[in-house]
């Protein structure tokens, strides 16, 4: 059955272009998002990982690692990384997995038969210290996806994870949260000591928590 959110992320030992990666070895603590694109030297790929390379301080200040993976070769992957440098200003930083025996596609579910019967879709999964997948998206080859976006959904899972809100419509950090309807009025006083909007009885905002 194909992976969901509360699973156990599947452990694996692969290679990749920092070595061999034993997955939740190399997570330790903190958060990891594992992310497919569908082929080497292909042009959307290679703007992604450009932007993911540039955006990984962001991705370190949430105690977060980044591991890509495609289906080709680790031999391929090296020689592409010179083309990520050159056209996107940004050299691969991060492990890209190299998967030619489709070992963690098959155990991601990132092989989509019915869009691509070899090449991986682009698929991102989050996954939180407990090592359980906590979000997973999936868009097709021809869509690049936006990291901006993973970046804001990271900052919304790791707030929820530690405080009782749920972050609303096109939420940014720094912005008012909702209180999840499972606390009390009684309780919302308490959690949130800077007070709390009670639009409907279900529907109440209070400020960021942990600002
Ligand atoms: C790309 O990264 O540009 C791409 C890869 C596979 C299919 C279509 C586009």
């Amino acid at each position: 059955m194909a992976l969901q959110l509360g699973d156990t992320a599947p452990d694996f030992e692969q290679d990749s272009t920092e070595g061999k990666i034993k997955f939740h070895e190399y997570l330790g603590n903190g958060w990891g998002i594992l992310f497919s694109h569908p082929k080497d030297f292909t042009p959307v790929c290679t703007t992604e990982l450009g932007e993911v390379a540039r955006l990984k301080p962001e991705f370190e200040k949430r105690n977060t690692k980044v591991v890509g993976l495609s289906v080709d070769p680790l031999a391929d992957h090296k020689a592409w990384a010179g083309d990520i440098k050159e056209t996107q200003g940004h050299a691969l930083n991060f492990p890209l997995l190299a998967d030619p025996d489709r070992k963690v596609s098959n155990l991601y579910n990132m092989i989509h038969p019915n869009a691509n019967d070899t090449l991986t879709v682009r698929s991102v999964f989050v996954i939180g210290p407990d090592k359980k997948v906590k979000l997973i998206i999936t868009y097709p080859a021809s869509t690049g996806r936006n990291f901006e976006e993973i970046l804001r959904v990271l900052d919304s899972l790791q707030l929820t994870a530690n405080y009782k809100v749920a972050t609303p419509v096109n939420w940014k950090h720094g912005e008012d949260c909702i209180i999840v309807p499972a606390v009390s009025d009684a309780d919302a006083d308490k959690l949130f000591p800077k007070g709390y909007k009670k639009i409907k009885p279900y529907l109440r905002t209070t400020k960021q928590p942990n600002l």
